[in-house]
């Protein structure tokens, strides 16, 4: 592992394929690939601890064929602890578990740095930062949700600036080398803010796939984040 992930602060734009189209699942991936997507969010869901069922460990083995691309795989299950093997196997790069989901975050995130992979811990919008912020000093990725996780296509949340900006806070407090993702309603507009409140790592969907020109969507993205 590289020392200094997160640091010089660069950013990331990360398309989540839950908004692409699975038909041409190859194409969509080779499109935002050529446009200069950092990693691949792959959202999993279980139907338990959110709403929908999305797709499992089945489909990391396929992305893995058809890109080189980190794949950042979101856990949106109840007792992730158990699929982490199987995620590893199937060619995740990054292992990302919400803080509502484990009992001790701090061994979570030991279970899936073992295997060799980045560690990331989410935490829904309405879950205090209090047992949240200890367990960074573990993490690789911070991810704060910044729409109730389970489905694409949802309005950015006001409160989000707020929580982005002490979690920011934390990571600089302890200069930790970890990155800080926002997941959910982002657009060159909410990204602008976000990343003005500490964010480095977007995700997006709908913004990006359900756009006219995807390409040109990243890239918009990206603008709207880089320094005046
Ligand atoms: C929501 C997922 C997100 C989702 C984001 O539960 O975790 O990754 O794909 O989608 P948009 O960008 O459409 O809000
Ligand atoms: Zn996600």
């Amino acid at each position: 592992m590289t020392r200094h992930w997160a640091r010089p602060r660069q950013n990331r734009i990360c398309p989540s394929i839950l908004s692409a189209d699975f038909a041409r699942l190859g194409d969509e991936i080779a499109l935002v690939a050529r446009a200069g997507a950092d990693f691949l969010h792959v959202d999993v869901m279980d139907g338990q601890f959110v709403p929908n069922i999305s797709f499992g460990a089945i489909l990391v083995r396929a992305m893995r064929r058809l890109t080189s691309l980190p794949l950042d795989v979101h856990l949106m299950v109840v007792e992730p602890l158990r699929f982490l093997e199987e995620f590893a196997k199937a060619g995740a790069d990054h292992l990302i578990v919400h803080l509502e989901t484990v009992e001790d975050p701090v061994r979570a995130l030991r279970e899936i740095r073992a295997r060799g992979l980045r560690a990331g811990l989410a935490i829904k919008p309405g879950t205090p930062l209090t047992g949240y912020l200890p367990a960074l000093a573990g993490c690789d990725l911070a991810l704060v949700m910044t729409v109730e996780p389970g489905r694409g296509g949802q309005p950015f949340l006001e409160g989000s600036p707020k929580r982005i900006a002490a979690v920011r806070e934390a990571i600089d407090r302890e200069s930790l080398d970890c990155l800080l993702g926002v997941d959910g309603g982002i657009s060159p507009e909410t990204a602008r803010i976000a990343a003005r409140a500490g964010a480095d790592t977007f995700i997006a969907g709908n913004s990006i796939f359900c756009a006219p020109d995807p390409a040109e969507a990243l890239h918009a993205i990206r603008r709207s984040v880089e320094p005046a």
